[in-house]
């Protein structure tokens, strides 16, 4: 069984083809970072015509390269939400037309639940119930997943999601954007103790998560450090930085885990991809005999594979998709 995945809802227009839900025989990105770059964010308007251009000409190369033909696709399935509205109708609009063309079905499905569905693309998927960790550069949740589609949101972020504060940080310091990764790779020559940020809401005793105070403290920091003279040692400010959003996330993660009853971990969204997270995590679950699943560098960001795997999973249940559905910005968790 063909699936076609796309995935427009941010800034990478992305294609897949997968076979029986979890072979990827293509999975092809037409990254748009560089047009956002100068502006320090992602603009709207400027993803909605990337998307527009960068689409049809991905589309034919992602089906080459599986050498699969229009009509051997039995779904088509496309990220219909959360994401921004603009960028997602074109990903949505292209999905439809294939739809009807080829008479492919059409399964919409969920971002963020594509997120932690990567894992199952390299680990095939263990027995629910899981916790799924959810960070990205629009959303920080973790999420109960008592069985197989279905999720209860345990908490999420009240503030910035983690991907934005690591974002405004790395830019706040002059690492570009997004600075994510360069953070990532600076913290690694950084002592991870030299700073005392706040832990926001670590002992809360609930799973929501902050952020704004400590992109705060780290702005004050710096501003202290500037008007003393001092020269600030950037890999230490990073790498302390990194260790505050990580603690929490790690705490709050196995916290769930262990409320939950749930064996298993799934982490997804693109701040998956930093280093210390993975290696703090795995270290964390090991010592309380918890199962982590991450999936790897490339599957972490945004892709179409992970779309495709999940739509096809749910095309094998029997779900089909009007053809009249319209983008969902802020799409919920299926429960
Ligand atoms: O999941 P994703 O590709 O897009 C959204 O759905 O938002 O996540 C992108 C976010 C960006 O904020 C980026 O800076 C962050 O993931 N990111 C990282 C790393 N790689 C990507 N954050 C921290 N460390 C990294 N290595
Ligand atoms: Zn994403």
């Amino acid at each position: 069984m063909i699936t076609l995945g796309i995935e427009t809802s941010c800034d990478e227009t992305a294609v897949a083809v997968v076979e029986d839900t979890f072979v990827v025989r293509a999975n092809l990105i037409a990254s748009q970072v560089h047009l956002h770059e100068r502006f320090g964010g992602v603009v709207p308007e400027v993803a909605a015509r990337a998307h527009v251009e960068a689409l049809n000409p991905l589309l034919e190369e992602t089906l080459g390269n599986a050498e699969i033909g229009f009509g051997e696709i039995d779904a088509v399935a496309v990220t219909t939400g959360p994401g921004l509205a603009g960028a997602l109708l074109v990903g949505m609009a292209a999905a439809k037309a294939l739809s009807l063309a080829t008479g492919a079905d059409l399964v919409g499905v969920n971002h963020l639940e594509g997120h932690y569905w990567a894992n199952f693309l390299e680990h095939g998927p263990p027995e629910p119930p899981y916790v799924a960790l959810i960070v990205s550069g629009g959303h920080t949740m973790l999420v109960h997943v008592p069985e197989m589609f279905r999720h209860v949101v345990l908490g999420q972020t009240l503030d910035d999601a983690a991907g934005e504060a690591f974002d405004k940080v790395a830019r706040l310091i002059g690492l570009g954007f997004p600075g994510g990764p360069a953070l990532d790779a600076m913290a690694r020559q950084g002592d991870p103790h030299a700073i005392r940020f706040p832990r926001a809401m670590e002992d809360s005793g609930d799973f929501d998560f902050s952020m704004s105070g400590l992109k705060t403290a780290v702005l004050r920091h710096v501003k202290a450090s500037r008007a003393a003279g001092q020269d600030l040692h950037l890999p230490d400010l990073a790498a302390s930085f990194q260790e505050a959003i990580v603690d929490v996330q790690v705490t709050k993660t196995i916290a769930a885990a262990k409320d939950m009853g749930s064996p298993t971990i799934l982490l997804g969204g693109g701040v998956v991809a930093n280093t210390r997270l993975r290696e703090r995590l795995a270290a964390a679950a090991e010592r309380e005999g918890l199962r982590v699943l991450f999936p790897s560098m490339p599957l972490c960001t945004d892709n179409a594979a992970m779309i495709a795997c999940l739509g096809s999973a749910r095309w094998t249940r029997g779900e089909r998709t009007s053809l009249d559905i319209a983008a969902d910005p802020q799409l919920r968790l299926s429960v």
